[in-house]
C-alpha cells in the first residue's frame, strides 16, 4: 500500500475512479457532483456518488453513498485502507464532517485520505482529517 502521505499511482487511479463515479451523481439542486472510491483491504473497490434530494436534507454524500453501498456488498466486517473524492466542479473538496463520522466505523486510522485542492489533489491521513470520532465507548 502507499505510505499514507504520498501520492502514489494506485491512489491516484482511486481518484480516477472517483472522478468517473462522479458522472452517475443524482445533484439538480446543487449542480455539484461528487464521486467518492473506497479501496477496501479484501482487495475490492466500491464507488459512490452523492443522490440529492428535494427535501434537501434527505440528500446523501458521494462518501455514504459508497460505504453503504461497500458494506451491503461485502458485509459488515469490511475495513477501508484508502478513500478518494472527486467532483466535476472543480472545487477542492475534503470530505464533510458527516461522512468523516460514517467512514471512522470502518476505517483504518492511517488509510490515505485523497481529494481535489486547489489546482492539483491532496492526502491526508484519516486519522489528521479527524482525529476524534465518536465512539460508544473508550476505544480511541
Ligand atoms: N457532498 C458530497 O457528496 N460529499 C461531501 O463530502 C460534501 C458534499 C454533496 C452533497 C450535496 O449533494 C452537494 O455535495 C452539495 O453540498
Amino acid at each position: 500500500m502507499d505510505h499514507p502521505d504520498s501520492t502514489g499511482p494506485a491512489l491516484l487511479m482511486l481518484l480516477d475512479l472517483a472522478h468517473q463515479a462522479a458522472l452517475h451523481a443524482y445533484a439538480p439542486y446543487s449542480s455539484f457532483r461528487v464521486g467518492a472510491a473506497l479501496r477496501l483491504t479484501n482487495g475490492e473497490t466500491v464507488t459512490g456518488a452523492n443522490v440529492e434530494n428535494a427535501s434537501y436534507g434527505l440528500t446523501i454524500c458521494a462518501e455514504r453513498s459508497a460505504l453503504v453501498r461497500a458494506v451491503s456488498q461485502f458485509g459488515p466486517e469490511i475495513r477501508i485502507e484508502a478513500v478518494a473524492i472527486s467532483n466535476r466542479n472543480q472545487a477542492s473538496c475534503p470530505p464533510c464532517g458527516a461522512c468523516l463520522q460514517m467512514l471512522a466505523e470502518f476505517i483504518q486510522r492511517d488509510a490515505p485520505v485523497i481529494f481535489l485542492s486547489g489546482d492539483g489533489e491532496r492526502v491526508l491521513p484519516f486519522r489528521e482529517l479527524f482525529p476524534l470520532a465518536f465512539a460508544l465507548g473508550a476505544e480511541q
